[in-house]
């Protein structure tokens, strides 16, 4: 496994996680990366590692440029084992090397590792290794409390580790090289299930990000961007300031299709008032998906039969997601059948208002299987509440 040259003396030496389909409840349909790069000067670099057990796979790609021995320093800009799982190895070879990483990296480096020293840098401080001057920017909670992102110039590379990364594994590192409409649909799903809940940090670090000149963004997942940068930024800018389409999620669960009913009852009333709606059984579809569309929805309608005088496991699980992400503030509207009871769509209404949604009106319930009646008037009802 050989190292990719991204830039003059910068080499790509991460590893790529094909085989990877949950990164901690976010379903990764395209596998990921664990970006590392190596940057040759007088001194020589590591801007992060990889999870632990691609430690050999680092140490390959690196050994194909130089020596791992000769590494003098290790920048961790993110201390989560993804990124710093392979420093203990990489510092049983390179046993000189000086671990560089924010006050709050030092603070959970020690906490995970505990064996090496750490040397803690300032926001704004630098590090010259001869030719090139790396400046460390702190863009804490993007998405721990420890990151930082690292800028390198000559060369104008922005290391942004989290920032700007998606779950997407591929044999060509550079974004020119792959579909821009896949990777930057990857970079949104990824901002809406890892760094959505941090969206005024985001918007921070952007405005820092936006004043320096850049030729490229070498994240810690993904691509690198180089051609797309003015995309990619956009996209983050829409992003951060919670930018809404004029779109509406139908998520629901159904026992025996009367919820179902309902959903496509309020899909006639979307329709009609021009929203563009999906409709999302929760049966059949992943929740980390839904958060992509959840992060410029305009309109959430959440619905589930009543079951054992409470809500439907995968509904109960798509709300517990959605509580943790805890993004902008939707209107929505709760609602399902029932046979008896009925409590599912309250429950879900006092969900969405523990979350300080907006409510477009009170839940609605209808017993056993609606009839065409019921139906319109639903759709009739949703048509009043939409703008
Ligand atoms: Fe890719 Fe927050 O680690």
């Amino acid at each position: 496994m050989k190292a990719i040259k991204i830039s003059e003396n910068v080499t790509w030496v991460g590893a790529t996680d094909w085989k990877l389909r949950n990164f901690h409840g976010y379903t990764t349909h395209r596998g990921s990366t664990y970006n590392a790069y190596l940057v040759l000067d007088k001194k020589v670099t590591l801007i992060d590692t990889v999870k632990a057990p691609f430690s050999d796979e680092l140490l390959e790609r690196i050994s194909s440029v130089i020596d791992p021995s000769k590494i003098d320093y290790i920048i961790s800009n993110h201390a989560e084992p993804d990124h710093s799982g392979a420093i203990p190895a990489v510092l049983k070879v390179a046993k000189n090397a000086n671990v560089i990483a924010s006050p709050n990296g030092e603070r959970a480096l020690n906490e995970i590792f505990g064996s090496f020293p750490v040397t803690a840098v300032k926001s704004g401080e630098t590090l010259c290794t001869g030719k090139y001057t790396f400046t460390f920017t702190h863009t804490p909670m993007v998405h721990w409390p420890d990151n930082m992102v690292t800028y390198m110039t000559p060369g104008e590379i922005l290391f942004s580790n989290d920032a700007f990364g998606q779950h997407y594994a591929a044999s060509d590192i550079m974004d020119f090289e792959n579909d821009p409409a896949t990777i930057l649909y990857e970079a949104k799903k990824y901002y809406a299930n890892i760094v959505m809940p941090y969206s005024p940090q985001a918007k921070k670090a952007l405005d820092a990000v936006k004043a320096l000149p850049l030729k490229m963004i070498a994240g810690s997942h993904g691509i690198v961007w180089q051609k797309h940068i003015p995309d990619i930024l956009s996209l983050y800018e829409r992003m951060v300031t919670g930018a809404e389409d004029n779109t509406a999620l139908i998520v629901y669960d159904t026992m025996w299709g009367s919820t179902d009913r309902m959903a496509r009852a309020i899909s006639d009333a979307l329709k009609d008032k021009g929203v563009k709606y999906y409709l999302l059984d929760l049966k059949n579809n992943d929740i980390s998906d839904i958060m992509e569309q959840v992060l410029t929805a305009k309109y959430l309608f959440v619905g589930s039969s009543t079951l054992n005088n409470n809500i439907l496991p995968t509904v109960a699980a798509f709300l517990c997601y959605l509580k943790g992400l805890s993004h902008k503030p939707k209107k929505f509207m709760a609602f399902g059948s029932y046979g008896w009871g009925g409590q599912g769509a309250g429950i879900i209404n006092a969900e969405m208002l523990s979350m300080k949604m907006l409510p477009l009106c009170e839940p609605v319930k209808i017993k056993n299987v609606p009839d065409e009646a019921a139906l319109k008037a639903l759709t009739e009802a949703v048509k009043g509440l939409i703008e």
